[in-house]
């Protein structure tokens, strides 16, 4: 295995990767690149999601250019028709009673799944286990997804710069990073497995609490913030505002579509909007521009991988969640052997 980890680590096969959103695949063939591999999805008559690589068995066509009907998927190209399980029930060039190929069949990935609105591939046996995300089966909190985007760049990287503490008053200057404070509270990390918590407790200049203006509050008050992720590339950012209330929940799941291009997929999770659809679109247009921030940075890395070598970087103890990262990530490599 290689000493550094970029989108097409080999052992990044045995994990989980988030590919789709739910509301994306419906009952005609929809493609979407992992890895470097298309896969097409659709849902089959019972709207069960099917997945499988975009690669007709006949000349290779990609299959999501066919269509699909009553849950059997057409190919394009000369009309083999395959049902859900994959299996190849017609032949048109053949005529109706011709015996079929037993190998017009076609390729799985090793498990597809469905998680808080999200499609999951594993493309080999999964050593991570399905991420999930308590706030999406939470009915007090409102979603608001972000457009998904497409960008160069390593999706490790990427993770990193999401658990990174020490980056908000210069990265972020234009958004809230202007009144944060530079220094990085201390905090413990707990790992289970590949899974990953961190908590910690600070205060903050609450500036958009109407509460302040209003006497109730003082400008200063406390937050708590937990960061979880789920390894390689599933996070979440969860804010319980404990003076004046409520919790903001940031999802940031990313897709290493190939050597060079990763597929962001944002979700916030807020219980303090009242349904208020406008603050949710305004929440979610301020966040596309935090992370309008982020790109400026992450994007411009000539080379598109995380060593996982420690050596190689430095390390201070305000990285200590980005060094469990990197841990994380060879503890993975190890585990495949
Ligand atoms: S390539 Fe798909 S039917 Fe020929
Ligand atoms: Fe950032």
């Amino acid at each position: 295995m290689s000493s550094v980890m970029t989108n097409m680590h080999p052992v990044l096969r045995r994990c989980w990767h988030p590919i789709a959103r739910s509301t994306e695949v419906t009952q005609q063939p929809l493609r979407s690149v992992l890895m470097g591999v298309a896969y097409v999805l659709w849902r089959g008559s019972d709207g069960v999601l099917v997945a499988f690589e975009d690669r007709c068995p006949h000349r290779r066509a990609p299959l999501s250019l066919g269509t699909c009907d009553g849950g059997q998927l057409q190919c394009a190209y000369h009309g083999w028709t395959f049902d859900q399980t994959g299996q190849c029930v017609t032949i048109p060039a053949l005529g109706l009673d011709a015996a079929l190929p037993p190998k017009a069949h076609l390729t799985s990935p090793h498990r597809v799944a469905e998680s808080h609105g999200m499609v999951f591939i594993a493309p080999e046996e999964p050593l991570t286990t399905l991420p999930s995300v308590e706030e999406a089966g939470d009915a007090s909190f409102m979603l608001g997804d972000l457009p998904v985007l497409r960008v160069r760049g390593c999706a490790a990287l990427y993770a990193d710069n999401f658990l990174d503490m020490a980056h908000f008053p210069f990265v972020h200057r234009g958004t809230f990073g202007a009144h944060e404070a530079a220094e990085v509270p201390r905090y413990d990390v707990v790992r289970e497995g590949f899974s990953t918590r961190v908590t910690f407790e600070h205060e903050f200049a609450n500036r958009e609490d109407p509460g302040v203006e209003q006497g109730i509050r003082p400008l200063i008050q406390r937050r708590r913030l937990t960061y979880r992720w789920d390894a390689p590339f599933h996070l979440a950012l969860r804010i319980d505002f404990l003076d004046a209330g409520g919790t903001n929940t940031i999802g940031f799941y990313l897709c290493p579509e190939d050597a060079e291009t990763v597929r962001i997929y944002s979700s916030l999770y807020r219980d303090d909007l009242d349904g208020d659809e406008l603050r949710m679109k305004e929440a979610v247009d301020f966040e596309i521009a935090v992370i309008e921030e982020d790109l400026r940075v992450q994007t411009a890395y000539e080379r598109l991988e995380i060593p996982l070598d420690i050596t190689t970087e430095l390390h201070t103890r305000a990285d200590r969640t980005t060094l469990e990262f990197r841990r994380v990530l060879m503890d993975l490599v190890k585990a495949a052997g």
